[in-house]
């Protein structure tokens, strides 16, 4: 017997239904939850997880009639008002339930780093990355740090193009598929001059921002240059814990972006800290270069412009942030809605500084992580195929 998937007790409470594991652990589920998302399949096309019967549609003031478990270990919910009966396995049910220690565990973990606690940035060899292990550890690396380094990719161009698309689906902006980061006399755009940038995030003036960014170094500068990245989510949860009033501030009044140049003009209005209805931290976006006049109510101002800098000023605390030089042949792939990044002042050489850069949605990221997962847990116990929850 797996004390986890054991039931030591079965009640209705009202539209709920309480189990009891031999674990002592305790889940609550609720009757249309569990009829919407009763797995016995005639709801759900086969193969799919497309349904094929709207919660809309089910019958008013829906309650369990009867609970039973079955000889077989079925746990057997006949309802009313209509009699329809449902069967869940208790692992079924094991997995899904809903207590806060249960969909903590489910959720994907960031683990956000300082400059103290971040050795070095998690890295992978490009010439390992056709191995299934590599490009999982390449996935794990940005989902829990942000951030994973590809080390001896080729010199060619459009590398970067060739790595990203073995993580989603380019994301083609008015730059191009692929974008050039190099100093050009008399252009207009800042990172393309040889001055440093303060850590930002890329275009939050699109909407969505960019998900994740691939940089890679082709030609280094002759002095200067080195990258700067800071955990946006670090900085967040410090902001959080120094100072909530401003954490709540830049967690709900929204800062307006914008880009405009002869062929666009890009304007989105985001939160500084994007957090789920659980005030979890999702996205954070920070860009001092293209933040617009700021567009909120009068007695809004002030609140902002004092939590933006006490915010900004974590950025710039050195505890914060991990240095290094990009060498020629660092791809660098990083969380563009967590991890900020930056670049100090450079001289360029005989041959001018070049990094070659694209970006990627993050759903088709996440889906190509899970179902990369799916094969590796298929390959590990024939059979089973798991579905992975962000
Ligand atoms: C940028 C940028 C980094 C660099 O172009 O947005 O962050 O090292 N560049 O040049
Ligand atoms: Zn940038």
């Amino acid at each position: 017997m797996n004390s986890r998937t054991d039931i030591a007790r079965l009640q209705t409470e009202g539209r709920h239904i309480r189990i009891t594991w031999s674990d002592h652990h305790e889940s609550l589920f609720e009757s249309y939850w569990l009829r919407d998302n009763c797995p016995t399949g005639e709801y759900v096309v086969e193969n799919s997880t497309q349904k094929l019967c709207d919660a809309i549609d089910l019958p008013d003031e829906l309650a369990p009639a009867n609970v039973e478990i079955t000889a077989d270990n079925v746990v057997k919910i006949t309802w009313r008002p209509d009699g329809v009966v449902s069967l869940f396995k208790p692992s079924w049910l094991r997995e899904h339930c809903l207590s806060s220690t249960a969909r903590k565990h489910r959720r994907r973990q960031a683990a956000p780093w300082d400059r103290a606690s971040l050795a070095q940035i998690p890295r992978v060899d490009f010439k390992l990355l056709e191995s299934l292990e590599t490009l999982l550890k390449l996935f794990a690396s940005v989902g829990e740090t942000g951030i994973c380094l590809v080390q001896n990719a080729p010199l060619q161009p459009n590398t970067v193009a060739i790595v990203a698309e073995q993580l989603g689906y380019i994301r083609q902006t008015n730059y191009g598929r692929v974008f050039d980061v190099t100093s050009e006399a008399g252009h207009s755009h800042l990172a393309n001059t040889v001055r440093g940038l303060e850590v930002h995030t890329d275009n939050p003036y699109r909407n969505p921002p960019p998900g994740v960014q691939l940089l890679q170094c082709m030609c280094a500068s002759e002095s200067g240059g080195e990258t700067i990245l800071v955990d946006g989510f670090r900085i967040a949860e410090e902001l959080r814990a120094t100072s909530p009033s401003a954490f709540e501030t830049l967690s709900r009044v929204p800062q307006l972006f914008r880009y405009a140049d002869h062929d666009v003009d890009l304007q989105h209005s985001v939160k500084v800290i994007e957090t789920n209805f659980e005030d979890q931290v999702e996205a954070v976006h920070f860009n001092g270069r293209s933040a617009a006049t700021l567009d909120v109510p009068e007695d809004q101002v002030a609140a902002f412009y004092d939590a933006y800098r006490a915010f900004g000023k974590l950025v710039r605390n050195h505890a914060f942030r991990f240095e290094f030089r990009m060498q020629p042949g660092d791809l660098l792939v990083f969380n563009n809605r967590r991890i900020l990044h930056g670049r100090k002042a450079y001289r360029d050489g005989a041959s001018p500084r070049l990094l070659q850069g694209c970006y990627i949605d993050v759903d088709e990221f996440y889906s190509r992580w899970r179902k990369l997962q799916s094969q590796v847990a298929v390959a590990d116990q024939p059979g089973q195929e798991t579905l992975a929850t962000q």
